[in-house]
Parts: structure tokens; sequence; C-alpha cells
């Protein structure tokens, strides 16, 4: 009789998307004449940018010539693309990295994922509370977080290290010593950053205690202020201990066409083996490479056009950004985030949970979003908002926010 993995079996039931879905159906059901505005998924809205849907025409037209036909692409990449990102993401920033050490995927949720692998299970993973839900879930699933505790709702090996109002939503180095650290800068959900001296002092912990810094940089393209660094390469010493994500998701609207890279740095090494030879060993045995067409499409990103159109639509999104910040800060919340980043995190009001001030924004308002408690139990208190709805609906949503649900 075959066995299953019964780590998979501590993961508790994701109920986040699954109820907010049930309640605005139910709420739709209910009253449907009013419109409801989504403002809580993480997903883009805008259309591909017209330079890439070019590439992509091109690159399919090829598939259907003999002369021009592409099979298996290689696994890590084809060399195009790995080159353009290499220089433009990196060493036009002055960050010391090479083509090969850039490995193409079909987007970062993957990578994140499945990054844990090449580690041995016995390694201590530090993620920031609330946090992107996949740096956690792949460590139980390799049984690599221990048991779940009901009562804190925390994973008993795992080092949680909040994010709270109080500490202006940064991580601080914690007591026990992690082998592995997932950062995410700018921050999905409470869109925070870090300023390239605060990320110094975790590469600088991270080479002194010999851990690695998983660092995902899926939103860097949102980032206008000139403190926050767009990559960890910045840093001294991050060569010799950090693995960096990045995706074509947030920045060019890739979610559907799937696209993202993983850096792997030919420094970090444990006794004689680089990490950079286990994650190519990885990727060869098993990914058989991103899609030709999507690639072509990913190195149109870099071209002049492509990366005019592509902050045509970053800025876009940034408007509705600080739409929403003025919007909530006029009507009397606490709010963060959404100066370098597509998410606002604001504090509920008057001590409701995450999910009292969903139910209220949704019967009131009509406006939905994310409950903080979703991503964490530090997240309780706190509600998530999008950037990545349209203008007319991020204007109109603060305009019933400030009418009917004024904080104050
Ligand atoms: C922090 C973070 N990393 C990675 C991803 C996934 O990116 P991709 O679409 O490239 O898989 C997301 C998506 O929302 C994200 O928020």
């Amino acid at each position: 009789m075959f066995k299953i993995n019964s780590e998979y079996t501590k993961l508790p039931e994701n109920y986040l998307f699954s109820n907010i879905a049930k309640k605005v159906n139910a709420f739709s059901m209910a009253n449907p004449d009013k419109k409801i505005i989504r403002l809580g998924i993480g997903d883009v809205t805008q259309p591909i940018a017209p330079k890439i849907i070019d590439s992509l025409h091109k690159a399919v037209d090829e598939m259907g010539e003999a002369s021009t036909f592409k099979g298996y692409a290689p696994d890590l990449g084809y060399e195009f693309l790995r080159s353009a990102a290499a220089q433009t993401d990196y060493r036009d920033r002055g960050c010391d990295i090479s083509d090969d050490e850039i490995f193409i995927s079909d987007g970062a949720k993957c990578d994140s994922g499945n990054i844990q692998e090449i580690f041995d299970r016995d390694n201590k993973i530090a993620i920031c509370d609330p946090v992107y839900p996949v740096y956690l879930d792949s460590n139980v699933m390799a049984g690599r977080a221990g048991n779940f505790n009901e009562k804190t709702c925390m994973f008993d090996n795992v080092i949680y290290m909040p994010c709270l109002m109080e500490n202006g939503f940064a991580p601080q180095i914690p007591d026990k010593t992690p082998d592995i650290i997932y950062l995410c800068f700018p921050n999905n959900p409470t869109g925070a950053t870090i300023t390239k001296k605060e990320l110094q002092k975790w590469v600088d912990y991270a080479n002194e205690k010999g851990s690695v810094i998983i660092y995902d940089a899926a939103y860097e393209a949102y980032i206008s202020n000139s403190d926050v660094p767009h990559s960890i390469y910045e840093c001294e010493g991050a060569r010799n201990c950090a693995i960096e994500l990045h995706s074509f998701s947030k920045n060019a609207g890739f979610t559907g066409l799937r696209l993202g890279y993983t850096v792997v740095p030919k420094d970090i090494k444990a006794g004689g083996t680089t990490l950079h030879a286990l994650w190519a060993r990885r990727h060869a045995t098993k990914y058989n490479g991103a899609p030709y067409i999507v690639q072509r499409a990913g190195a149109a990103v870099y071209t002049e056009e492509g990366q005019r159109q592509i902050k045509a639509q970053v800025s876009y999104y940034m408007e509705n950004a600080r739409i929403i910040l003025e919007g909530l800060k006029s009507a009397g919340y606490s709010v963060s985030g959404g100066v370098d980043a597509p998410y606002i995190w604001l504090k509920t009001p008057d001590k409701m949970t995450s999910w009292e001030f969903f139910d209220m924004l949704l019967n009131e308002c009509n406006v939905v979003g994310t409950p903080g408690s979703g991503f964490g139990p530090s997240g309780e208190g706190y509600f998530r908002l999008t950037a990545f709805g349209s203008r007319e609906n991020t204007l109109e949503a603060m305009d019933r926010i400030k009418n009917r649900l004024s904080a104050f």
C-alpha cells in the first residue's frame, strides 16, 4: 500500500481566497444591483505592452517555419534572454552577475517553492510574518517546518519575524540563528521596502552566520526611491550568501504568459559544492525550459521600447496606489506601503479583526480587499488593498470609503 507524504497533512487549510470568493458571491446574490469593486487581487489588469505582443507574434510565426522552428528550449534558458536580464537588471546597475548565473523559469512562484529542495531537511528557516505563503508552505511540504500549533497558528520549527507597524513592517534579526532567510522587498503583502543600508546588515549577518538569503525581488519595478535597492547584489558580499528571485509578472504583465528567473551566484558554497551546481542539476532534471515564444516576449521587455512601455504600465498602477494611499489617509486610516510597491497595507480601525473589516468594507462600500490575517498571525488587524485595478474603479472605491467608511 502506498503512503502519502504526510507532511502535506500538516498544512492548515488555506481558506483565504475561497472564503473571500464565498462572501463576495453571497453578497452579490443578495444585492444584484450593487457594483462590487475588487481591490483585493494581486493580479495585473493592463494588457501586455505592444512591443512584447509584436515579439510574441514573430516568435509564433517562427514556430511555423521549418528553418526557424524551435523544439525543447535549453533547460537553463536561451542565451539571448539570460544575457539581456544579466546586463539590464544587474550589470547596468553595477551588480556583478554573469549570464550563466541566471536560470530562466516559468515564474517566481515555482522557483520560490522549489529552491528549498537543494537544502538539507535540517535547515532552519526564517520568514517574515505576514508573508507570501509559498515560502512557508513549500518548507512544510518538505518536512522542514515541524508541527503546526493551532493556538499560535505557527509551525514550531520555523523562525517567524513579525513585521508590524511598531517596527515599520521591517523584520528584525532573530534571536535564534536561521540557516535560510526569506526576504521579499518591496513586500507582498505589506508594501514595505528596505534601504540598501538595512539590507546590507542582513547580508553581513548571513555571511557571518553562514546563512543563505532567498531574496524575492518580484516587485522591484515599483521602486521609485533611490535609497531602496532593486537587487540584493547592490550590497557588498551578497554574491556569497544570496539567491534572488525575479518575475516578469508584475513589471510586464506576464501573470498569464509565465516567465521568471532565479539568480544563483557561483560564490555560494557549502564545503566544496556550489548552490549554482545543485540548482543547475535540479533544473536540468526536473524542468524542460520556458517556452521559446515566451522567452522572446521576455527579451522584448529589455528593449528600449519595451522598457518605456512597461514603465508606463507601472506608473499607471502606482498612480492608483497614490490615490488609495491619499484616499485612505484623508479618511483617517493608518496606512503604509503604496510608495515603492503596488500594495497598500492598512491598520483596521477600532481594533477590528481583519475579517470584520473585510465584511464591513464589502457591506458598506461594496469594495473587496484581502484580510491581513490570511498572510500570517502578525497580519491580524491589518488589511491589504492593491493598485492593480482600473483607475475608474480605484477612484470610485476611494470615494465610497471616504463617504461611508471614514475612520474618524
Ligand atoms: C512575493 C511574490 N513572489 C512571487 C510571486 C509569483 O510570481 P510569478 O507570477 O512570477 O510566479 C508573487 C505573486 O503574487 C509574489 O507576490
